[in-house]
């Protein structure tokens, strides 16, 4: 066993960060043991230096993060800032002095991987970052690691704990929106613009950084199709409801048939009430995994939270530490197969679109004949009428979102079609 302790520099110390320092210290025997060697906190970098944080030395806050990182005696950085800057200067920083660095990131991660996993490699350091997708689950390590020999053709699953915190909510007690997403924020399930999580910029880049570890290629957060989930109404849930649905905010991420390019995209969808990813209620994720020796993989567990995302980062620091005293690194960035991205126009799904109608003979089988021309086939049609106007309800066959795109743009030029209520997919059958 070293006695010389490992030296980590904790950047950020907000609902993360501080639930890292309390188990980096109430847990520090079973560490010590753990990694065959002590690890200290020696540094604690945040922004407003004069507040309380129960549990911490007050000599270890600084707001120097960069002078922390230079003091040449830190070992392991943390980032627990979020956001692009200041936490990519630094993680360079850290990198550019010897530093290893576990990050819960997947914003920075998402636009700046690439760059950061050189540095790390140009530097021979680990990057580590388990609690950037689906918080407490294990899913980056055994996708990077365990399933390192197999081929992953699918990945779909629910990979923001706030959305899926409101959409249960709105679902199950009947809440506004505003309301559950005020409940998910004093949580700590949001990001610190909340808006990352509702426009689905966050599960975005989440599925980015899923999808270039099962795919072995790049792929960005611009490359990933991205609906939110502020339009989803009550109305939809009991259109859903109808169908023997809920509605959740899906991550999907797809290798083609042909093998030859992949496609990435997040937005809401009706899932069926037997379909497990019915059930993750709350703040919970869960992500199925479909590889081709292995079959189908499903992970689940708390998304979001200050404790359940500190047990990755502390799963990482171990490695990370255990590593280091090996002399050693673990596995790097794997982008060798190098496909491209498709647009979201050849995703093949199905839809459930709602049409607000004149209710007179003959729209039905203009509304029909609009799907026909643009080679999307109908399942079932609902209608119901009211006062002269009628509300219409298609679900399609799998069809190409181009061919949908292109029949919506034609429905809404019809004369009896007085508006385009609601459309979304329908996933998981
Ligand atoms: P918080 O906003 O709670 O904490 C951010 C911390 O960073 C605060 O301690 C803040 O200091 C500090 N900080 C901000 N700017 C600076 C700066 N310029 N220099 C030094 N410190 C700074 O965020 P979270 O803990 O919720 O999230 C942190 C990261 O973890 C993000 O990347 C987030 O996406 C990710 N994450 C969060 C999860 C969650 O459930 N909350 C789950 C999974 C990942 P101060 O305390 O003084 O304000
Ligand atoms: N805001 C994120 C979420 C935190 O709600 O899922 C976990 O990454």
């Amino acid at each position: 066993m070293r006695t010389r302790p490992l030296k980590v520099a904790l950047l950020g110390c907000g609902v993360v960060g501080s639930e890292v320092a309390r188990i980096m210290t109430t847990h520090a025997d079973d560490l010590t043991a753990r990694i065959g060697a002590p690890v200290e906190l020696a540094g604690v970098a945040v922004r407003r230096p004069s507040k309380v944080r129960e549990g911490i030395d007050p000599a270890l806050i600084t707001t120097d993060a960069t002078a922390l990182l230079k003091r040449g005696d830190i070992d392991i950085a943390i980032e627990v800032i979020g956001g692009i800057e200041p936490a990519r200067t630094l993680i360079t920083t850290a990198f550019e002095n010897g530093i290893s660095v576990v990050s819960a990131n997947k914003a920075l991660l998402a636009q700046d991987g690439a760059a950061l996993h050189a540095a790390a490699d140009a530097n021979g350091l680990d990057l580590y970052y388990e609690a950037a997708v689906a918080g407490a689950i294990p899913l980056v390590r055994p996708m990077r690691e365990s399933l390192a020999g197999d081929k992953i053709n699918r990945v779909m699953g629910i990979v923001n704990g706030t959305t899926n915190f409101i959409l249960d909510k709105m679902d199950s007690t009947g809440a506004g929106y505003q309301e559950a997403l005020d409940e998910a924020t004093a949580l700590g399930y949001a990001e610190a613009d909340p808006t990352a999580d509702v426009e689905g910029y966050d599960a975005a880049a989440k599925a980015a950084i899923l999808a270039g570890i099962a795919f072995h290629t790049r792929v960005r957060l611009d490359d990933v199709y991205r609906e939110g989930m502020t339009e989803v109404s009550a109305a939809d849930f009991a259109s859903a409801k109808r169908m023997g649905c809920t509605i959740k905010l899906l991550a999907i991420l797809e290798r083609a048939a042909d093998g030859q390019s992949v496609t990435a995209r997040v937005h809401p969808a009706m899932i069926p009430l037997a379909h497990p990813l019915a059930s993750v209620r709350e703040a919970y994720n869960a992500v199925f995994v479909e590889a081709e020796a292995a079959g189908r993989l499903m992970f689940y567990g708390p998304g979001a939270g200050g404790s359940p995302t500190a047990s990755a980062v502390l799963g990482d620091l171990v490695a990370v530490c255990r590593n280091k005293l090996a002399e050693a690194t673990g596995p790097g960035e794997s982008a060798y197969t190098q496909l491209p991205v498709s647009p979201m126009g050849d995703v093949v799904t199905r839809y459930h679109i709602s049409l607000d109608v004149a209710d007179k003979p003959g729209v039905l089988a203009q509304v029909a004949t609009t799907f026909a021309e643009h080679g999307v086939s109908i399942d079932t049609v609902r209608q119901q009428g009211k006062d002269g106007e009628a509300s219409l309800v298609v679900v399609t066959h799998r069809a190409p979102d181009a061919a949908l795109s292109g029949t919506v743009e034609a429905l809404r030029k019809l004369d009896t079609v007085r508006g385009v209520a609601s459309i979304m997919r329908v996933e998981g059958e």
